[in-house]
């Protein structure tokens, strides 16, 4: 991994000290580096421009949702996708521009999708005939027109861990493509004057290294439209591009995803006589994953001889869970001297009460000591959104860095945060005799 480090041999995120931080925010700490997230934006948009097709990025945002995200991303000119009636609300408090949402997940509510549907929501991806049902009532009701898209389980099993895998066959997700589900949801779709089916969507899963996966996908929603004797408007591919969390992955630049989905479906539009569909894609962890680090304040040691060292921080599976829910690798590096000489193995625990809370796995580092400050590396893609309040930790603060500047975009939580929606139970004031 390549650290920037200052005069003081401090680590630096764009131009910043992570020790100005910690000090100044507090540990732990999630901090983003806002032009790292820039380029990746414009690294996929660039793409599609020079290959002149029709496009949309779209942020997956249930990777780190919050206002000042869908405030940059709404910056870069892209999209988001939203899988919750809170990230509907989160993108609009931001002042997102609600056309440029799509609504993706598999038990959508009334109150979502009416929600989704008269904030204008631009495009809903339609999981099951419950909601093909529900939206064609609500539009009704309301007397508008929505764009939807088909959400396809295309049977592609991607090798991933099985928990983040989503297009095999036996999955919660979509219509079926092999029973015939999903030519009679495209029958009632097209038959629904409310409704504007504007193409198909599929998405294989997440953390996925290799190009054939989504070629297979581009190919197989193509072929499917074909076969159904349409042609789709849009055909969107989702995400799940891999990012390097330790120097065991070996990720294949965005553009290469990028390009090898374009030159499947300029092959099947020229078979088929189509014009070029436009490309959706929904990455989430690419975009903001690499360019997110959590620093913690390192606390108490144990070492037991002959088996392990055990260095405990002040975060853990509070603030990112992945190592105890995917056994997920990161690295971590001594943010007030990356460069130091390494002196010992360690394991990073948490400070959570259960054995599983661990951050990273294995570390060489330095001699270190309490109060120490260190970073665990591309934490930006579901650390903080799957943070919770186990053991009720407070969750942490999110600062965002650019250009050498730095600005809190969500406030750590406090004690009394952790108690506002509690309520004293009145029958607790009738003791027994
Ligand atoms: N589109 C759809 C329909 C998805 O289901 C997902 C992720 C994405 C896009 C974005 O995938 P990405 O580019 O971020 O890989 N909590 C797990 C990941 C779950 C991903 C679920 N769907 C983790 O921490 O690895």
């Amino acid at each position: 991994m390549n650290y920037s480090t200052n005069a003081q041999s401090h680590l630096t995120i764009d131009g910043v000290d992570a020790m100005t931080l910690a000090n100044t925010y507090g540990t732990p700490l999630y901090v983003y580096d806002v032009s790292k997230i820039r380029q990746t934006m414009r690294a996929f948009k660039a793409i599609f421009e020079r290959e002149q097709v029709p496009y949309v990025v779209s942020y997956a945002s249930k990777a780190f949702s919050t206002k000042a995200i869908y405030q940059v991303a709404q910056q870069e000119g892209i999209h988001a996708d939203i899988v919750s009636g809170g990230e509907l609300y989160t993108a609009l408090s931001a002042g997102f521009n609600p056309q440029h949402l799509s609504f993706n997940g598999n038990n959508k509510s009334w109150e979502e999708l009416t929600l989704a549907v008269t904030k204008g929501v631009g495009t809903i991806i339609v999981d099951n005939f419950l909601e093909l049902q529900w939206l064609g009532e609500i539009t009704a009701a309301h007397g508008v027109k929505q764009n939807i898209l088909l959400r396809i389980s295309p049977g592609i099993a991607a090798h991933t861990h099985e928990f983040i895998s989503t297009g095999q066959q036996d999955s919660k997700f979509g219509f079926d493509l092999l029973t015939g589900q999903a030519k009679r949801a495209f029958d009632l779709a097209t038959h629904d004057n409310n409704l504007t089916l504007r193409g198909l969507h599929a998405h294989i899963g997440s953390q996925i290294f290799d190009v054939t996966g989504f070629e297979k996908n581009a190919a197989l929603l193509a072929d499917t439209a074909h076969h159904w004797g349409w042609e789709p408007e849009v055909i969107n591919v989702g995400g799940g591009f891999g990012i390097r969390y330790t120097n065991d992955d070996t990720p294949l630049p965005e553009s290469a995803y990028a390009a090898a989905i374009i030159q499947t479906l300029k092959a099947k539009a020229d078979t088929f006589g189509w014009q070029m569909p436009a490309i959706w894609i929904e990455p989430g962890r690419s975009i903001v994953g690499p360019a997110g680090q959590t620093l913690y304040t390192i606390g108490a040691r144990k070492e037991i001889p002959d088996l392990r060292t055990y260095l405990a921080v002040d975060g853990g599976m509070g603030d990112n869970i992945r190592p105890a829910l995917y056994q997920a690798n990161y690295d971590a590096v001594l943010a007030n001297n990356p460069n130091a000489q390494t002196a010992e193995v360690v394991r990073v625990a948490g400070k959570y009460c259960e054995s599983g809370d661990v951050l990273v796995w294995e570390q060489a580092l330095p001699h270190t000591q309490p109060g120490d400050i260190l970073s665990v590396q591309a934490t930006g893609a579901y650390g903080y959104a799957m943070a919770s309040n186990y053991n009720r930790n407070p969750r942490p603060a999110v600062a965002f860095v650019e250009d050498g500047g730095h600005q809190l975009v969500v406030e750590r939580e406090s004690y009394a945060d952790l108690v506002a929606l509690d309520r004293d139970y009145e029958l607790a004031s009738t003791p027994q005799a």
